[in-house]
């Protein structure tokens, strides 16, 4: 087997070492003295032992934020282009470290290496390279008023951000997080996922490599409530939160930014229709299939997870479904012949494991799957899922799953589907499968969404908008859209009156 043998690993002399908070500059131990582990979903070993920070360590982390962005350490004292520089330096270390961050990437969270290696780690340089571009584009506005006035507005950072994030995409969640802040010129406090808290570690020393003065990024590493997660949403003296997860959390930090009203942008969860016509063609329909649900385990935010098929094609849709999804290869993500791996956690296998049971409880057809893999008995497996005859009424079709669980739903009529497809309390994203322009047009209007797709599913990039509508969260991420998010706007009046 092509697994990556242990001897062979290029991140295990620096898994082996201690981890630390980064706090202004330096690696530090946590104030609590407590510390959690991160495992590796595949075999369930440990991998390292991670600092639990606290309410003491998250205070510090933002004096130093704080202090950093006062004195324009990395703002006023840096021009923009020596600001783009560090980003374009990161982005380049990135590239020269790309197999060990990988390998580090697949060991916490589990996903084919593959994935890391061809879509997490170039994506998260090429996101850094896209907002070092933007270093050097911020601009304000001259605005024509009364004549005795002159009056502009000037882009300003908004000061010290903090930012919390999930464990499906670790280090390319960093980046879309890391990337406009730190163009825009702010300080900022991260909080990795407690799953996958390791390539955030080694991204920080990147960083600082890169010439990111000290206080300017800070690493905090622990849990959510009541610890590092909680505390950064709760702190008086940080102006914005970010957050990416689960939209119950996204409730709890939406009440916790009341303190001080800091700014918030939410990114949450999905429950998202990719919808198959007739006329659709029907091997890329059934690819795009596969990749909205199956990519990543299905731990995407906006997974095809309800596929709606068109009923006079449903019979042909299905037997070239089944048939390219018996033919996945299942196991440990270091393995290059790997397309689907673990889930990142047992929680999420259970997770999974326990909505099958839900599914058909409520009658739905397991078609594939609906069990851990045979064979695999370490690691939080669960085998790739295949349910007809659902309801867009269940809870398999309304909840998110988080795994690799497709429902299948059949329609007739277009104008059915749509008010189907949009009967879901999310609104991140869709898809629509078909070779009718004019109908593809049309479809896309329709669908209450952040995101659509139109014969592809997945398709990404830094320059290009995402963020939900409804309960799928608020503010839109990549592209010029995320520098409003993390930038203010000063309008200047001037006197010229005699
Ligand atoms: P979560 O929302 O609890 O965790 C995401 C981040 O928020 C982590 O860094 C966590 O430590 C932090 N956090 C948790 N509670 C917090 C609190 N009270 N205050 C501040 N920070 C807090 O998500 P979890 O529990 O890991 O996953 C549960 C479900 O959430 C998944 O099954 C999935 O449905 C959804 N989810 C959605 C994601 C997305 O990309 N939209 C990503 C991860 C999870
Ligand atoms: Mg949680």
């Amino acid at each position: 087997m092509a697994v990556v043998q242990e001897k062979e690993l290029l991140c295990k002399e620096w898994l082996a070492k201690p981890k630390k908070l980064l706090i202004d500059g330096k690696w530090v131990e946590a104030k609590t003295n407590k510390t959690f582990k991160t495992y590796n979903p595949a075999t369930e070993e440990v991998l390292a032992e991670i600092p639990e920070g606290g309410k003491e360590d998250v205070d510090l982390a933002v004096k130093a934020a704080r202090r950093a962005f006062e004195t324009g350490a990395f703002y006023n004292k840096f021009s923009a282009s020596q600001r783009a520089k560090c980003l374009y330096t990161l982005a380049d270390l990135i590239d020269k470290h790309a197999d060990e961050l990988a390998q580090l990437e697949t060991l916490d969270n589990g996903k084919p290496i593959k994935e890391s290696r061809w879509v997490d780690v170039p994506m998260t340089a090429e996101t850094f390279r896209y907002y070092a571009g933007w270093c050097t584009k911020l601009e304000g506005e001259t605005i024509n008023t009364n004549n005795d006035f002159f009056t502009y507005t000037l882009r300003e950072p908004v000061g010290v951000v903090g930012q919390i994030i999930p464990w499906n995409f670790p280090m390319l969640m960093l980046a879309w997080k890391w990337g406009p802040a730190l163009a825009c010129g702010n300080s900022v406090i991260l909080k990795p996922a407690e799953q996958t808290p390791l390539s955030a570690l080694r991204l920080g020393e990147l960083a600082l490599e890169a010439g990111i003065p000290e206080g300017v990024i800070n690493i905090i590493t622990g849990l959510g409530p009541d610890s590092a997660g909680e505390f950064i949403a709760n702190h008086m003296d940080i102006d914005k939160i970010a957050f990416t997860g689960e939209d119950r959390t996204g409730q709890i930090i939406v009440k916790a930014s009341a303190g001080n009203l800091k700014r918030v942008s939410l990114e949450l969860g999905g429950k998202a229709p990719n919808i198959v016509f007739a006329d659709a063609d029907m091997d890329a329909a059934v690819n795009g299939a596969i990749t909205g649900i199956f990519f990543n385990q299905g731990q995407v935010c906006c997974a095809g997870s309800r596929l709606f098929i068109e009923k006079k094609a449903q019979d042909e849709f299905m037997s070239k479904l089944l048939d390219r999804v018996g033919k996945m290869v299942q196991g440990n993500g270091l393995d290059e012949k790997t397309v689907i791996g673990p889930q990142v956690s047992k929680e999420q296998q259970e997770r999974c494991l326990n909505y099958i049971d839900i599914a058909q409880k409520e009658g739905a057809k397991l078609a594939c799957g609906g069990e851990r893999p045979e064979g695999l008995d370490k690691g939080y497996f669960v085998k790739p899922t295949v349910f007809t005859n659902v309801n867009n009424d269940m809870r398999i079709a309304q909840e998110e799953v988080f795994g690799p669980v497709l429902s299948v739903i059949p329609f007739e009529k277009m104008d059915q589907v749509a008010e189907q497809a949009n009967k879901t309390r999310f609104g991140l994203s869709g898809a629509v499968w078909t070779q009718d322009v004019k109908k593809a047009h049309k479809f896309v209007k329709k669908i209450q969404a952040g995101t659509v797709w139109v014969n592809c599913y997945n398709v990404f990039d830094p320059a290009v908008p995402f963020g939900g509508y409804k309960q799928s969260g608020y503010g839109r991420e990549l592209g010029k859209h995320s520098i409003e998010l993390y930038s203010n706007i000063k309008s200047v009046w001037m006197n010229l009156a005699d």
